[in-house]
């Protein structure tokens, strides 16, 4: 059966994309943001993955506010990438995994999660960074597994659903017959809001809380409905939803943070990092 090796949870701001396309890793503003990734890198080279999959939100390159899916699944050969008004290059496909895909699917649907099957399937920044950060090579050497979770338009999923839908992805992951090593990924926040009268909006109380909450207490999010999130985490800083359903991926049991980084700003956002692993196999 599949192993899950651990989650990583990660911002994924587009201005990343600017400082990689420009080569700034080593300017002031960026090293301590850069320099937090380089236990990742070793991390994944002791892991070695051969599979990631990847809770992100789409923000109206894939979906737009016409048709907006809750929970969406890709299930496609390749991913691409496809430009979306920030000036960052175009990176190369991901290759996907069909099999983990379709039995993710199969396995959700079944456990009552409806999600929206996609055999086509563009990524954006919020898959694309992550990427490039944990693999500043840029050559990809998982597969991928998309999850987007909306964040964009309301009626949002409540944590207490993302968190479910998170512990049956892992259960599922852990079920599937095939002797792939899965690391699973969130990508998004901590809090931030973009646009409106808390522009700007950053909360270190409620970020660092929550990151030892995902350590200590995981279901500790679970307790805020959607507005309460806005509220301690910026209309954008929901995304930490996906960063909730990476961890409740890892099951029930202890975890172990093997790294954390928390760095204020990046762009208008509190970045955060961390890197867990279950204690029990
Ligand atoms: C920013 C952060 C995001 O998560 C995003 O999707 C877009 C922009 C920012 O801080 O600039
Ligand atoms: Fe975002």
């Amino acid at each position: 059966m599949a192993k899950i090796v651990g989650a990583i949870t990660t911002s994924h701001v587009p201005a990343i994309g600017r400082a990689i396309f420009r080569n700034l890793h080593n300017e002031p503003y960026w090293k301590p943001f850069f320099e937090a990734y380089t236990p990742v890198h070793r991390w994944l080279q002791h892991t070695r993955p051969d599979v990631a999959v990847v809770f992100y939100n789409d923000h109206g390159l894939n979906f737009f506010l016409d048709k907006m899916p809750t929970f969406s699944i890709g299930a496609a050969p390749s991913y691409g990438t496809a430009d979306e008004g920030w000036g960052l290059p175009a990176l190369q496909p991901f290759t996907g995994d069909q099999d983990l895909s379709w039995h993710l699917i199969e396995q959700l649907i079944e456990q009552d999660f409806d999600l929206t099957t996609c055999q086509e399937m563009l990524v954006d920044h919020a898959v694309t960074l992550p990427m490039a950060l944990l693999w500043p090579e840029q050559n990809w050497p998982v597969r991928i597994v998309p999850i987007c979770i909306n964040t964009v338009q309301f009626p949002l999923p409540s944590a207490r659903r993302c968190y479910a839908l998170g512990k049956a992805v892992g259960r599922s992951i852990r079920n599937w017959n095939s002797q792939a090593r899965v690391a699973v990924i969130g990508t998004g926040g901590l809090s931030h809001q973009l646009d409106g009268e808390r522009a700007g909006f950053i909360n270190k109380d409620f970020d660092l809380r929550f990151m030892d909450s995902l350590t200590q207490d995981p279901r500790w999010a679970t307790q805020f409905n959607s507005n309460q999130l806005v509220e301690q985490a910026g209309t954008q800083g929901v995304e930490l939803l996906m960063w909730l359903a990476a961890r409740a991926a890892l099951g029930e049991g202890e975890v172990r943070c093997v790294h954390r980084n928390y760095h204020i700003p990046i762009s208008n956002t509190a970045s955060g990092l961390m890197v867990m692993e279950p204690t029990a196999d």
